[in-house]
């Protein structure tokens, strides 16, 4: 794992943009996997600039997101696709015809979980993953104890990321329980992974996935053994890492 560290929150935007707008001009017909949340916020916006100063363009560019909440529509405006919607899509110039999210209303959560990982075969595999870190270690919504194996599936919420996330709804009940997410060996298999960290909340759970060896309670160590990964934090992030 190659590890980047920069100053604020705004350098690491700043860096991750910078990446994923390389890896589109080497290959504009780009297989980019994206993640909600509030990290990656500051990397969308600059994304949205670079295309309005004409740098990029996402005409041909396909997106694959991680997860959706299981029960909202999506026009939900806690729905994850609702946000990149909101925060990305609307305003650059991708075809949504070429946006995928798993479904979060599907009554067939396996045969849907199927479909999803067929997609993104259809496709030759993901080029460019970019993914956040959950305070318990997730990602996606792969919590502890997820296998390393898992594909696409319905998984459950741990109680801290619903606590984590209620601050994007009304209060903690209001909090989907379930997500459409997908699986740890689907995210392995994309060619490069970009972790994006930042603020003092993550501090703890990077310094740990820094130590650890590969633990199926820290969902984050199963990048140990993918060959291309960069975890870019911002200071705060990287404040409890022994050096
Ligand atoms: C979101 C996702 C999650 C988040 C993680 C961090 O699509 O898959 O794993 O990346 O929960 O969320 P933030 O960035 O809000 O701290």
């Amino acid at each position: 794992m190659k590890i980047v560290i920069k100053d604020n929150y705004q350098e690491l935007s700043e860096k991750a943009a910078l990446l994923i707008k390389e890896a589109i001009l080497n290959n504009p017909k780009l297989v980019l996997g994206l993640a909600t949340g509030s990290t990656p916020l500051g990397t969308y916006k600059r994304l949205i600039e670079m295309y309005q100063e004409g740098e990029i363009s996402f005409a041909e560019v396909t997106i694959f997101n991680l997860d959706e909440y299981f029960g909202l529509a999506p026009d939900h405006p806690q729905s994850y696709n609702y946000f990149m919607k909101h925060n990305l899509l609307s305003k650059i110039d991708i075809n949504y015809d070429n946006f995928y999210i798993p479904d979060g209303l599907t009554d067939d959560p396996d045969k849907s979980s199927l479909e999803y990982e067929e997609k993104i075969k259809k496709f030759n595999g993901i080029d460019l993953q970019i993914l956040g870190i959950g305070s318990d270690g997730h990602i996606g919504f792969n919590e502890p104890g997820t296998s390393f194996s898992s594909r696409t599936h319905l998984a459950n919420l741990a109680s801290s990321t619903i606590k984590d996330n209620s601050r994007f709804f009304e209060n903690e009940r209001e909090v989907p329980s379930q997500a459409m997410t997908m699986g740890i060996a689907t995210i392995l298999e994309a060619k490069e992974i970009l972790l994006l960290a930042s603020g003092i909340n993550k501090s703890e759970i990077c310094a740990k996935l820094i130590d650890a060896s590969k633990d199926i309670m820290l969902p984050a160590s199963a990048l140990k053994e993918h060959d291309n990964v960069t975890i870019l934090l911002d200071k705060e992030a990287a404040s409890q890492i022994k050096t």
